[in-house]
């Protein structure tokens, strides 16, 4: 019997709606295999900011220190809720990004993925996503605009002023870019370099270590497509793109319109890798304008757990089986009421009910 510790961090919003799920997920796991999870519950974001005056708690970060692996629900509040935290403290500049920083958690998967059967879900036309979608996006998380210097003030002209540094060095952009090829390795051997190197010193930078790189893998067929045409590309012909690999900023936002084009963030799970020690969330935040209604769509929390069974436990069989779960759940008919239901076929659940659904599916499934 072996033990692995995980750090769980439900965080805000629908955050603990959709933790919920994902804890049953790992009983019916380690139920049928010889391991014991020791779950370790911490409060972070706008609620541990509330309970302890802190949003990244000592407390949480010893527990996160000593965990194999973290699994984190979703954090932030409304854009006028924030207001009541001082802006060192809001969660995402409080927490979350201290511990991307933290951990160094510098390669950040994010799949987008929708099986030919569930196309619908898409708003994009059947002719452009009948065969279904398969991306890997993948996001360099602790580097660029985010972390870079910043200054703000008064100029001599007596107006504010903000300045903000895109900044990133060539071991930063190498070791993200080797994990990109070696992941297209493993894939359709195809790889998108999303830049803006008519404009950014940065994706000059970016771009020549992706030339310099690619004779360490000759196999894999490199196509080096600007971010803004990246965008109309998403949307026209996502068929094109395997593997995508792009700095911080361009990576948070085309891997939401990827939410988009799946037809909802909620089917959105994700893996924030590093060196050591690697974190697990949705790609998406606490969804305010749904919290406590029990309709968030538990998809992306608990095909964050099927991740994290994979990248941290190499669990491969049992990560398998929940990603087949989940889809086996939309093949019965069942969703949340997030997901476009075109013929009213669908029967729409709660998120409760679709963490049911997933375990009586996964129950079928052999370990
Ligand atoms: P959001 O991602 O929370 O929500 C955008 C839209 O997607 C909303 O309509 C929401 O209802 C929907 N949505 C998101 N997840 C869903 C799910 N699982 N099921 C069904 N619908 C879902 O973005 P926002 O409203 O711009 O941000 C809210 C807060 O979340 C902000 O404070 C933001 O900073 C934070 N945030 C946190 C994370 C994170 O924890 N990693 C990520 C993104 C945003
Ligand atoms: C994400 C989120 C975060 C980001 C925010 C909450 C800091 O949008 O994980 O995509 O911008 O990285
Ligand atoms: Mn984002």
């Amino acid at each position: 019997m072996s033990a692995a510790k995980i750090a769980l961090l439900a965080g805000d919003g629908i955050g603990p709606e959709i933790m919920a799920q994902a804890i049953k997920v790992l009983h019916l796991i380690e139920q049928r295999n010889s391991i014991n999870f020791n779950l370790m519950p911490g409060e972070f974001g706008a609620s541990a900011w509330f309970a302890t005056g802190k949003s990244f708690p000592d407390k949480t970060k010893a527990i996160c220190d000593q965990a194999d692996a973290i699994l984190k629900g979703t954090i932030g509040l409304s854009h006028e809720a924030t207001q009541q935290i001082p802006v060192e403290e809001q969660p995402e500049r409080g927490a979350l990004l201290p511990m991307r920083r933290r951990y160094d958690t510098y390669a950040n998967f994010r799949p987008v993925y929708l099986p030919s059967d569930i196309a619908h879900f898409s708003p994009l036309k059947p002719a452009i996503v009948a065969d279904g979608l398969d991306i890997l996006m993948i996001r360099e998380l602790v580097g660029g605009l985010y972390f870079g210097a910043k200054e703000t003030g008064i100029n001599e002209q007596g107006m504010r002023f903000v300045k903000e540094t895109l900044e990133y060095d060539e071991f930063q952009i190498k070791r993200i870019v080797d994990i990109a090829f070696q992941s297209a390795m493993k894939r359709r051997k195809k790889l998108h370099s999303i830049h803006k190197s008519n404009v950014l010193k940065s994706s000059v930078l970016w771009t020549d270590i992706v030339v310099e790189t690619a004779p360490e893998y000759p196999e894999v067929e490199v196509h080096h497509v600007l971010v803004d045409a990246a965008a109309t590309y998403l949307c026209l012909d996502p068929g094109q793109f395997d593997v995508m690999v792009m700095e911080n900023l361009f990576g948070d936002i085309l891997s939401d319109q990827a939410g988009g084009i799946l037809g909802s963030l909620g089917l959105m799970p994700s893996a924030c890798v590093g060196p050591e020690k690697s974190y697990y969330e949705p790609s998406h935040g606490s969804a305010p304008d749904i919290a406590g209604k029990n309709i968030a769509n538990p998809y992306s929390m608990i095909g964050s757990v099927a991740m994290m069974l994979e990248m941290s436990f190499a669990m491969e069989t049992e990560s398998k089986n929940i990603w087949r779960a989940l889809q086996q759940v939309f093949a019965s008919g069942y969703s949340t009421p997030d997901l476009n239901n075109p013929d009213g076929d669908m029967t729409m659940v709660s998120t409760d009910e679709f963490g049911d659904r997933v375990i009586e599916e996964l129950a079928r499934l052999k370990p």
